[in-house]
């Protein structure tokens, strides 16, 4: 496979998410990571770029000179990862998608729902790659639990229960931490905090196993700790297009939970649960069966399984693995666009923009169910109603 050309905005040093994207785009040699603006402070992200090996005149200062000196090149970046804080993402992304780059950006993928609209018509207009990070979604057995529910295992689907609570921002002493303040910030983060953080992720994962779009919910939000303008606690019923009952908690000051993102799908033959935190097993019971324990890289699972499993049954799969199938997605349809093929539906699995459209749209349909005491509010984004 040939290998492309790939750059990343944000992720600098002691960032969160940017070791993970690092290993995950170059996993495969898919990518080979040659540009970057990683810093929000110029000479930290240059110097930064320059201990990981990118040649100092690709290691720019801020992302407007990376979009500049990179559109000149004829050996420009095929990919651009934007790993920056939230209220970024539009701007930047649009830039990059306006100028011809294929776009992975992190969710949310806007802050506004007008600006994800946008993002929509752009990379439509543009004709490019605009994929949003729900990583998640690369996980072997998670799309294995898909293939099963689109095949008909469980039969009709009546409810879906997901979780994402972690209790990493409980601890009071925190607030001010520059990388924990940022996501109560509305400046910086948006409308929502956890459930924009954490939340969509599970949402994300309800849609994507059962195929079945979010059309309205309802929500309950609070802020346990003193002083934070956004949620760090959020419950969210909602209901799915195909009929499903969808509940959703999501909580950052759930202390002694770590990662916390579980899915359970209830249908009217079976029921399927997986967790992050235990991603090699998915535990499913068919009805009136005993409970089968289903292991990744075992025998006769589905291809979208097979395809995004590395190492033999018994090995330890994770995060940056299940990322690394995301980006081994994007350089094969990336490939396969360029040469006018049709990209197998297996390599189509990543997230697009109109995945990331209807987040933002259920972020904010639930921020305001949250502020009309649990009002049940249409989530579908104004462009698909
Ligand atoms: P962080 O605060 O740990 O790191 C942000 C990085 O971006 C820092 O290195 C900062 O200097 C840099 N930065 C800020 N503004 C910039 C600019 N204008 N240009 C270049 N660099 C800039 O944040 P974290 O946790 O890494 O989150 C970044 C994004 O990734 C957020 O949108 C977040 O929601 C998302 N995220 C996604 C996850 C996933 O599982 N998909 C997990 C964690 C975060």
């Amino acid at each position: 496979m040939a290998t492309l050309n790939w750059g990343m905005i944000g992720g600098g040093e002691g960032s969160q998410i940017g070791p993970a994207h690092r290993l995950a785009a170059r996993l495969d040699d898919c990518f080979q990571f040659v540009a970057g603006a990683l810093d929000h402070d110029p000479l930290a992200g240059h110097d930064f770029g320059k201990r990981l090996g990118l040649n100092p005149d690709r290691s720019y200062g801020n992302w407007r000179e990376m979009l500049e000196a990179e559109q000149k090149r004829p050996d420009h970046i095929d990919l651009v990862t934007v790993a920056t804080p939230n209220s970024t993402h539009y701007e930047i992304s649009k830039a990059f998608l306006e100028a011809g780059f294929n776009v992975l950006c992190e969710k949310p993928m806007t802050v506004t729902e007008a600006e994800a609209e946008d993002l929509v018509l752009t990379a439509r207009k543009a004709d490019r790659i605009c994929a949003v990070n729900f990583g998640y979604t690369g996980y072997a057995l998670v799309r294995h639990m898909r293939a099963m529910i689109s095949r008909g295992d469980l039969g009709q689907i009546r409810l879906v229960v997901v979780e994402f609570a972690h209790g990493h921002h409980a601890d009071a002493a925190d607030l001010n931490n520059p990388r924990v303040r940022w996501r109560y910030d509305p400046l910086q983060a948006g409308v929502s905090a956890q459930f924009a953080d954490c939340g969509i992720h599970a949402l994300h994962l309800a849609s994507f196993v059962t195929k079945q779009e979010v059309t309205r919910l309802s929500s309950d939000f609070a802020s346990c700790l003193p002083g934070r303008l956004l949620e760090d606690d959020a419950m969210v019923n909602f209901r799915l297009n195909g009929g499903a009952v969808g509940r959703l908690w999501t909580s950052s000051v759930a202390i002694g939970r770590q990662h916390g993102l579980t899915i359970q799908v209830f249908g009217e033959n079976g029921g399927l649960r997986w967790e992050q935190e235990h991603p090699n097993q998915l535990y499913y019971m068919p009805l009136g069966q005993r409970l089968q324990v289903i292991e990744r890289g075992e025998t006769n699972l589905s291809p979208e399984a097979d395809r995004a499993s590395r190492v033999t049954i018994g090995h330890a799969e994770g995060m940056p693995l299940a990322f690394a199938n995301i980006y081994r997605d994007l350089s094969e349809s990336i490939l396969a666009k360029r040469s006018g093929c049709t990209a197998n539906p297996a390599m189509t699995l990543f997230p697009t923009p109109e995945d990331g459209l209807r987040s933002v749209a259920a972020i904010h349909a639930a921020v305001a169910s949250a502020k009309a005491d649990g009002a049940w509010t249409d989530a579908r984004p104004r462009l698909f109603r």
